[in-house]
């Protein structure tokens, strides 16, 4: 089976076919972040016009490299769910007029699911093993930062564990390194300066740091970046840069790898898996990596290129719908909501769990 998956949930425009094995015949980004940069954030009114420059050019290369006709194929997968709603809308029109003229079954995807089965690509490439169900995931990204129970590929066997209740851990990043003068997205940046730092150097808190709960905070930290700004200036030199960006790192790091592995201990599962633009931090691999050993319980990390915003997850989690025989018509929606919903369970017991 071949699936073309189509992506414009906030900054990025893609396009990708992709096979039921994971495989990954194209995967074609366009990034917005030069766009988006000079304002430190997505402005969504340029974010759509962009999509609409774009989605046309990036759907065509990415057929174009995967050496395949459009009628070739057995589906359109689309991001319907969550995102900006004028950025969607432009993927959805294109995914719709595709699928409509060529009479191919559509599939709308939620955001959040691509990058929980991101994981699932390019296996065969890299010769490890793919995650069995049910796994516990992390998923730290610009827009989301949640714990899931993942029973399944599909949205309804996506449970949530536990969020943040403020920001997501790659708006915390973006909104220090804008602190820090660093530049836009700060994500990136922060985890090439943080090697040259050291990471006990300022000894940051974060509030709900325990595993008690899955919960997560993450304004706290920045707001403590903000008063050392304030009171000291920006650190100057490129030591003391390091240094914050160490410490920071360190402590939002440790954090989502201790939650997520405690996630796992409760649920009694016993592989973890991480997704979105910040599973592509070296240090929460490292951690990940490190503590889920020490409990016996396997870490699988995606690669890379699969961690940001690309639209080859979006058409492996679409093509699993499609699989299990569902369809969408072409009145499909747009929604900025997830459509994930969270568990009944609350996090239990009094003790931490790691
Ligand atoms: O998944 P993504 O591309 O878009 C959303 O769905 O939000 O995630 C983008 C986020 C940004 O906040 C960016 O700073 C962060 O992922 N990010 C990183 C790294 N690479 C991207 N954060 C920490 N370390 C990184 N290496
Ligand atoms: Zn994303």
């Amino acid at each position: 089976m071949r699936v073309l998956g189509i992506e414009s949930s906030c900054d990025e425009t893609g396009a990708a076919v992709v096979d039921e094995t994971g495989r990954v015949l194209s995967d074609v980004v366009q990034s917005q972040v030069t766009l988006h940069a000079p304002y430190g954030g997505v402005i969504p009114e340029l974010a759509s016009r962009d999509h609409l420059k774009n989605s046309g050019p990036v759907v065509r290369e990415a057929l174009e490299r995967a050496g395949t006709k459009l009628e070739e194929l057995d589906g359109i997968a689309v991001t319907n769910r969550p995102g900006l709603v004028g950025a969607l809308l432009v993927g959805l029109q294109t995914a719709k007029g595709l699928a409509w003229s060529r009479g191919l079954p559509l599939v709308g995807v939620d955001h959040l699911v691509g990058h929980l089965l991101a994981v699932f690509l390019r296996r065969g490439e890299s010769g490890e093993a793919p995650p069995s169900y049910p796994f516990v995931a992390l998923l730290a990204s610009g827009g989301h930062t949640a714990i899931y129970r993942v029973d399944g590929p599909r949205a309804a066997d996506v449970r949530e564990l536990g969020g943040t209740r403020d920001d997501a851990a790659g708006e915390a990043f973006d909104k220090v390194g804008k602190l820090l003068g660093l530049g836009y997205p700060g994500g990136p940046i922060i985890d090439r300066l943080a090697k040259q730092g050291d990471p006990k150097a300022i000894p940051f808190t974060l509030p709900m740091g325990h595993t008690r709960s899955f919960e997560f905070s993450f304004s706290g930290i920045k707001t403590q970046v903000a008063q050392l700004v304030r009171e000291k200036g920006v650190p100057q030199g490129e030591k003391p840069l390091a240094d914050v960006c160490a410490s920071f790192q360190a402590a939002v790091t440790s954090v989502l790898a201790k939650k997520l592995v405690a996630a796992a201990v409760r649920e009694g599962v016993s592989t973890v898996v991480i997704g979105g633009g910040v599973a592509a931090n070296r240090e929460l691999r490292q951690r990940v990596g490190a503590l889920a050993a020490e409990h016996g319980i396997r870490a699988v990390l995606p690669e890379l290129a699969s961690c940001t915003d690309n639209a080859a997850m979006i058409a492996y989690a679409g093509l699993m719908r499609l699989q299990a025989g569902e369809r969408d018509g072409y009145e499909l929606l747009a929604t900025s909501a997830t459509s994930l919903p969270k568990t009944t369970r609350k996090g239990r017991g009094s003790r931490d769990a790691v």
